[in-house]
């Protein structure tokens, strides 16, 4: 279970936490990862998933336990297109907590501000959490033999939701900021400072 106090906070993923991602997805016990991974549990899957990754125009959202991270959610688009997927993890200690919700409402916003008006998302047919997840946001669900397809349509942007996720960048690249340290000049007694 996730330590009694303690809260995840929510950032964006960059190029970096490449790494993070796939220690996350690895953590995630196998009935999970086959649950994201549409039927397959193998860690490699993950793996290529993760090196597959449009870093410039996906969008990905992180629950993150100090510098661990423990959630994620993700939105796929390809070039040009109005039509995204997406896709959330949660480790099982902090299921049932509303992260899963937050991550795919923090999505909704991102697919709103950058015009995408279809995301979908694709379970397997007996993943009760992912449909009810979607179907609060009112996803019109279709299923195919094992698997499920729920498809939200977005609403256009507002300057609420571009604001929304403004300050959602300025946490993240404060994030980054306070793990830059910075050589102080010899003589000035100290010799690493934190940047904030
Ligand atoms: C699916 C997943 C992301 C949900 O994350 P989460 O943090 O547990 O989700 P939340 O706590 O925000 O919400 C879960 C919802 O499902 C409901 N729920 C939980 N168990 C349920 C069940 N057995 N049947 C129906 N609904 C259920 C909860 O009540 C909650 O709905 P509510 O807020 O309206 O009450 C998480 O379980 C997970 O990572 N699963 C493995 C990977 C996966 O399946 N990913 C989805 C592929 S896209």
């Amino acid at each position: 279970m996730a330590t009694a106090g303690t809260v995840l906070t929510y950032r964006k993923l960059l190029r970096p936490d490449a790494a993070a991602l796939r220690a996350h997805l690895a953590r995630l016990p196998a009935e999970d990862r086959r649950a994201r991974f549409l039927g397959v549990a193998d860690r490699t899957v993950a793996r290529r998933h993760v090196a597959g990754i449009d870093w410039e125009r996906a969008v990905l959202i992180g629950g993150w336990q100090g510098e661990t991270l423990r959630a994620v959610g993700e939105l796929h688009r390809g070039a040009g297109a109005v039509e995204g997927e997406a896709a959330i993890t949660v480790e099982p200690a902090w299921q049932s907590r509303g992260v899963g919700g937050e991550l795919l409402r923090r999505l909704v916003t991102a697919a709103r501000n950058r015009g995408v008006r279809r995301v979908r998302l694709f379970c397997l047919a007996d993943n009760a959490r992912v449909r009810r997840l979607a179907a609060r946001l009112g996803g019109a669900l279709v299923e195919d033999g094992g698997q499920a397809d729920a498809t939200l349509e977005p609403l256009p942007a507002t300057y609420a939701t571009l604001l929304a996720e403004s300050v959602e960048d300025w946490e993240t690249l404060l994030a980054r900021l306070r793990r830059i340290t910075i050589p102080v000049p010899p003589g000035s007694g100290r010799t690493l400072h934190r940047a904030a």
